[in-house]
């Protein structure tokens, strides 16, 4: 049966010919619907219907979620390079269907040449320009070897029909729509300004609605990933290429740190809201303990969606003392004793939000982290669930859209800048506003402290909920409004996704809010309140899957973006 399968994908007609004949798939784009796609058995949500579409196959192949999983990133990687990866990293979680859960964390690390001030210039000025673009912003690569150990300890198919769909992707080409033309040509000139060797194929013509983007070199890396697993990405050809780029570019990353690297099964973070148990990632994330610290307050408080703003009061007490533990306390836990337990022990919550106020806002500055006893934007996420009831959630970035904007001449992968997620200087913002201070300094193989916050929800035992989200900062605040929305204010999935998301994190000084949110009688009452508000872009872009009542599950795909279930 395996052998059969195998040979099935090894040619690409026959894949596509396999995808197209399954007549009782359902998928669709998403609109703001406010029901999500529904499946009987099995669903996949992710960035690109195109990753989506083959996360289904691949279920309907008889895979199981993780090699689901491993599929969609590959996909992602080639569709949706923005944030899909070869070159960057991320964490995935695993709940099987009797329970079990795990968490593989896959984040990138810094170089073993990498030091605590390596982005001050003489003066002991920060340099955010070369902690976010260019060769010296990236980490070591985890995804790669990420999607090796998945497979290893839970992969059903050969690891070969897992990698070949997102070989076909890169080799043959796919139409581009026009929000993707009109991306990938905003991002040529940094491309090309980045990058030691102009990668043509991205910055060589002004892309059109309709174009094919085939990229070669991509697809052959690829296919060296297939046939040689970890060495084929971390020695050989491709580590040659890669390290060939650093030495050209002037970057740190070495042979012997992609000998080195090793992704790393963790225990994953878990709590309990009400009925609900929180299964999310831990150390190097900061994303999950923050998600656990807001349902932690939450549970002490009582909210409806009558007084909305009474609730965005609240969760915006909550987010700026939680922000302000994250920039003191989070950051790697193999470098530095991250107090996780305290942190969401009820104790200490409850005393944390002693000072807040139901009718006032507590300016920032009035804010520290709290006293603990002595003893610690493109990313893309995915959900899966599939006909046995295993689920996974998993978050991955290159960090910024395009990551470093390096694209590693002759093997066709963007590297992340994931280094500009250390605290390049103590006080000094990231790329996404937040602060960061002694516990997340750069140090050599140390991963940097993250916000994305891959979730699994059970409901007395049962599989509740998949949910994640991009947003750098914004990741926990928006899995907090995703899971909010429906336990609280009963909305299903879809129209959990498609609410209003607002965020804050203790510095900048002010709830955010999506563009078009126009509702004046609640933002007077927040300003009424002390708070000042600030309209931004969208905040996310949740991809999540709800267990119904009926057992039946629906899809949460986010219309910020192009996200697109797939399921059956
Ligand atoms: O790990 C983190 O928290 C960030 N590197 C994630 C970046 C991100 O979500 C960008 N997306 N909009």
């Amino acid at each position: 049966m395996l052998k059969m399968i195998k040979s099935s994908f090894s040619s690409r007609s026959q894949f596509f010919i396999f995808s197209i004949s399954i007549l009782l798939t359902i998928s669709c784009l998403p609109q703001k619907h406010k029901l999500g796609l529904l499946g009987e058995k099995a669903m996949v949500v992710s960035a690109h219907p195109l990753a989506s579409e083959v996360g289904k196959d691949i279920l309907l192949l008889g895979g199981n979620a993780v090699d689901a999983a491993i599929a969609v990133h590959m996909a992602l990687a080639v569709v949706y390079p923005q944030a899909g990866n070869l070159g960057g990293g991320g964490f995935m979680v695993i709940r099987e269907k009797y329970g079990e859960v795990h968490s593989l964390d896959y984040r990138e690390k810094a170089p073993l040449a990498a030091s605590r001030d390596m982005y001050l210039d003489a003066q002991g000025n920060p340099q955010p320009e070369i902690s976010q673009n260019g060769h010296l912003a990236s980490g070591v690569p985890g995804s790669v070897d990420g999607m090796v150990k998945a497979h290893e300890k839970f992969g059903s198919l050969p690891w070969s029909a897992l990698i070949n769909p997102a070989i076909v992707l890169a080799e043959d080409g796919f139409n581009l729509t026009e929000v993707e033309a009109n991306f990938l040509s905003s991002y040529s000139g940094n491309l090309k300004k980045y990058s030691t060797i102009d990668p043509v194929h991205y910055t060589g013509k002004v892309f059109k609605t309709g174009d094919k983007l085939v990229q070669k070199e991509l697809a052959n890396t690829l296919k060296l990933i297939r046939d040689h697993g970890r060495e084929g990405f971390y020695a050989g050809e491709v580590a040659d290429h890669l390290v060939a780029e650093m030495r050209r570019g002037g970057g740190l990353i070495s042979h012997e740190d992609l000998e080195k690297y090793q992704s790393i099964w963790r225990k994953p973070l878990t709590g309990n809201y009400k009925d609900y148990r929180i299964i999310t990632m831990g150390p190097p994330s900061g994303g999950g303990i923050i998600l656990l610290q807001m349902l932690g307050i939450l549970e002490n408080h009582k909210i409806s969606k009558n007084k909305f703003s009474d609730y965005l009061h609240l969760k915006t007490e909550m987010e700026r003392r939680i922000y302000a533990d994250r920039a003191e306390y989070m950051a790697d836990a193999d470098f530095y004793p991250v107090p996780v337990e305290q942190l969401v022990t009820d104790k200490y919550l409850k005393e944390r939000f002693q000072n807040f106020n139901p009718d006032k806002a507590t300016p920032s500055t009035e804010i520290k982290a709290g006293d603990l006893l002595q003893e610690s934007e493109e990313t893309t996420h995915f959900s899966i669930v599939d006909q046995e009831g295993n689920a996974v959630s998993s978050t991955t970035t290159l960090n910024g859209n395009m990551g470093s904007k390096v694209l590693v001449a002759g093997a066709g992968f963007i590297l992340n800048n994931e280094m500009d997620d250390f605290s390049i200087k103590p006080g000094f913002p990231n790329m996404f506003g937040v602060l960061g201070g002694e516990a997340n300094k750069v140090e050599p193989e140390k991963r940097m402290l993250s916000s994305m916050s891959p979730t699994i929800l059970e409901k007395n035992g049962k599989l509740f909920m998949v949910v994640g989200t991009p947003g750098g900062s914004t990741i926990p605040t928006s899995v907090f409004q995703a899971i909010v929305n429906v336990i609280e204010f009963d909305m299903g999935m879809q129209e959990s996704v498609n609410e209003n998301r607002f965020h804050s994190q203790w510095k900048p000084d002010w709830i955010s809010y999506e563009k078009g949110y126009s509702n004046e009688a609640i933002m007077k009452e927040l300003r009424a309140k002390g708070h000042e508000l600030k309209e931004r872009n969208s905040i996310g872009k949740v991809d999540a899957i709800l267990v119904r009542e009926d057992g039946t599950l629906e899809a949460g795909a986010d219309y910020r973006g192009m996200d697109s279930a797939a399921g059956f």
